[in-house]
């Protein structure tokens, strides 16, 4: 299949990533020691990922800028940048360190503050999901479409806790607005990596996802693979700043009312 070399690069620097982890993985199984020593060890594979991708991308790319979980906003970025790359080396870290393999490498391209690519790749199942702005969204070079439910009591809805910290009043509000869906829907997930839960509700697995609290680099890829799938993104209260805010819904366009309208309270 023919791609935007600039989705190529980002495939690239996906699979490098993509090897690391899995490579990670089978070290990480002796790792049973100490928590510490564990919680230490993951770093460093959250970090030698994010140096692999950023190494390829700069290389092609030199004058691009960089928001990326483990190492921060590139010098280079400002107000007017051009090309900014969101990264999230591994998401689902949670789920990698007990071997529970729903984790992935998440990259996407802002053109003037438009998403143009997005490349989320789940190395543990060799899924690779792409997407160009205006070229729809792809699993392993198979088009992807929302699915087509009509109503939230049909539907099949992930979501996601706020990963940092463990404030009582956030877990409170979330744990109401889980309720809340779970009363509404047809079932609710909470699979544990934000990225995947978007890229499957551009496969059409999830019929929607809503998560606060989340980072632009969660974000990004898999707005762009749900947009392109046919999918609405947008915050609380229909807003189109969730990649500043953090707070998201995604969903099939008919899904997506139904939850917004529910989710708006907790905006
Ligand atoms: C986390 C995952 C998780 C979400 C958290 C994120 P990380 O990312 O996406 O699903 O609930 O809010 O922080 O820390 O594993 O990269
Ligand atoms: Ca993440
Ligand atoms: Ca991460």
């Amino acid at each position: 299949m023919h791609h935007h070399p600039m989705l190529n690069i980002a495939v690239k620097a996906a699979r490098r990533a993509g090897t690391i982890i899995n490579r990670s993985s089978f070290d990480l199984e002796k790792l049973t020691v100490a928590v510490k020593k564990h919680n230490d060890f993951v770093t460093e594979v959250d970090k030698a990922a994010e140096e692999a991708i950023i190494d390829t991308l700069m290389t092609a790319y030199p004058n691009h800028a960089i928001i990326a979980e483990e190492s921060g906003h590139s010098p280079n970025l400002h107000e007017e940048s051009e090309y900014v790359w969101f990264i999230d080396p591994l998401d689902g870290t949670t789920n990698f360190i007990h071997g529970f393999p729903q984790y992935a490498v998440s990259i996407a391209l802002q053109h003037n503050k438009i998403l143009t690519q997005a490349v989320i790749y789940d190395p543990v199942h060799n899924n690779l999901f792409t997407a160009t702005r205006g070229s729809g969204a792809f699993l392993n070079n198979k088009r992807l479409r929302v699915s087509k439910t009509d109503r939230l009591t049909d539907a099949l809805i992930g979501t996601g806790f706020i990963g940092r910290g463990r404030d009582p009043e956030i877990i409170k509000k979330c744990l109401q607005m889980f309720e809340l869906m779970a009363m509404n829907c047809h079932g609710l997930r909470r699979p544990g990596a934000a990225t995947l839960d978007l890229a499957n509700v551009a496969a059409g697995r999830f019929d929607g996802f809503f998560e606060k609290g989340l980072q632009s680099w969660d974000i990004a890829a898999g707005a762009l693979l749900v947009m392109e799938a046919g999918g609405i993104v947008a915050g609380f209260t229909g807003e189109t700043d969730y990649l500043e805010k953090g707070d998201v819904i995604a969903a099939n366009p008919r899904v997506f009312a139904q939850m917004l309208q529910l989710l708006k309270p907790f905006a």
